[in-house]
């Protein structure tokens, strides 16, 4: 009988990884027959545990916190977007055995700002908030777009310097800390720092949301973020989480593994519906 295709997602923590749901809804859709599975591996396990995982014939991976790093070193070779962003979310095991990395997280926002929610980005002035491997992965896709600017704003104002220095040769951007913003307006804004998963704002200027501008949180949680509940106190005309760029990231990946593009808003609705449930009086 010929073996079920492996997949699974490696992070730490990782028991609240929607991914295994994800990619079950897409094989399904899609009428692939694979076995995808989430394990708890911690930094210091991930080289043995990926060699295996591959030894044993697994076929994709996909690497979240604290693994992109790691990951990106693992490959053997590296999509562009990947070797740029310095943080592999997708491993792919090749015909020939070696492993790919690739970096979907860029092209999921992507995906989930421009086709989902009619967000442009071509002209655009775009502040990203937070300077770290998120920051690195999604730059890419969104310069491809060619937005007028894109400023990187910091608490340790050296690290959003040193990644606009790294992208300068792909389009115009600059770097700041969060007080030298004020005064400034941006069409989007970006929250790409982990304060989200603590509930918490990057100490922000007032007004610099410009007028029918859009806010979007790289996070996502069953209520909404602090920073998508700032947006909507902004004006924003759209103040959305990350739960579409998860799906997208998601079907990114997929379709790298298995040559085939599963539709992402029929999973998007269903996962949206469902955190809503829990507030609903039983
Ligand atoms: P990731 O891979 O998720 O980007 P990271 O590389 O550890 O994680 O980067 C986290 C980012 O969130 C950093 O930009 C960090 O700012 P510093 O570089 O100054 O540490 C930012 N960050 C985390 N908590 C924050 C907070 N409470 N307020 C503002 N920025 C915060």
């Amino acid at each position: 009988m010929p073996q079920i295709d492996q997949y699974a997602v490696f992070g730490h923590p990782i028991s609240h990884s929607k991914s295994p749901r994800i990619h079950g809804l897409f094989a399904k859709q899609t009428s692939q027959t694979l076995n995808y599975v989430a394990r708890d591996v911690p930094a210091d396990a991930f080289e043995s545990n990926a060699g295996t995982f591959f030894a044993a014939g697994g076929k994709g991976l996909n690497c979240t916190v604290p693994l992109k790093e790691l990951a990106w070193r693992y490959a053997d070779t590296l999509t562009e977007r990947a070797r740029l962003s310095k943080a592999v979310n997708t491993l792919a095991r090749q015909p020939d055995g070696r492993i790919l990395g690739d970096n979907t997280d860029g092209m999921g926002l992507v995906n989930d700002l421009m086709t989902n929610n009619r967000i442009g980005l071509s002209g655009y002035r775009i502040l990203i908030l937070g300077a770290g491997g998120a920051t690195r992965g999604i730059l890419p896709p969104i310069l491809e777009h060619h937005p007028g600017d894109i400023t990187i704003a910091n608490r340790t104002p050296a690290k959003a310097e040193t990644i606009a220095y790294e992208f300068s040769h792909l389009g115009k951007l600059i770097s700041s800390d969060f007080p030298g913003l004020a005064g400034r307006q941006f069409d989007l804004i970006i929250n790409a720092t982990s304060a989200s998963l603590s509930d918490q704002l990057p100490p922000l200027p007032e007004k610099l949301l410009a007028a029918n501008g859009s806010c979007y949180d790289l996070a996502y949680a069953n209520e909404p973020t602090a920073f998508v509940r700032w947006g909507l106190q902004q004006g924003a005309r759209l103040s959305l989480d990350g739960l579409g760029m998860l799906v997208e990231q998601a079907a990114e990946a997929f379709y790298l593994w298995r040559g085939i593009r599963p539709e992402t808003s029929p999973v998007i609705k269903l996962l949206d519906g469902e955190r809503g449930e829990s507030s609903v009086p039983a």
